[in-house]
């Protein structure tokens, strides 16, 4: 069981290096749009993290708060990349700290994660 946790967590950290990831070439190419890869990061991330919440295969205590903090982020940031790419598919412009939000509550949630 250990080993299928660490599995599922190497899987979860994937999901945020995609995310975040796909937000960093955007910014350096300064761009602002939501790409597919931010899509699939996200849903990776939530699927890991939910798994992970569960209680099996993790060697210490679940702190419920910490991860219910981590979702509520998470649905924030969903949040945002389905605002941010409805105003794409309409052509519209995107507010940069609209889309410069994905990324500071992505590192956010990571820190969390670590520094709690
Ligand atoms: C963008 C969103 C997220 C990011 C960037 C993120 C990042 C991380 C990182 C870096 C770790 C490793 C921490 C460590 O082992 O010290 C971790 C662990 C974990 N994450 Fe996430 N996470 C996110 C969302 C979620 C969500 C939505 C859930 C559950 C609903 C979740 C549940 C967990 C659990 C249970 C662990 C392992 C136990 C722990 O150390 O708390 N995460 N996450």
């Amino acid at each position: 069981m250990e080993i299928l946790g660490s599995i599922v967590l190497v899987v979860h950290l994937a999901g945020f290096a995609a995310l975040f990831g796909a937000w960093l070439v955007e910014i350096v190419n300064r761009r602002t749009n939501v790409t597919r890869l931010m899509q699939w990061g996200l849903v990776v991330t939530l699927v890991a993290g939910l798994a992970l919440a569960a209680p099996w295969g993790i060697h210490h205590e679940l702190d419920y708060a910490k991860i219910g903090v981590k979702l509520v982020i998470l649905v924030v940031i969903g949040a945002l990349l389905g605002i941010i790419g409805a105003r794409q598919r309409r052509g519209a412009r995107v507010a940069a700290p609209l889309f410069w939000a994905i990324g500071v509550l992505t590192l956010g949630n990571a820190a969390l994660a670590v520094i709690w």
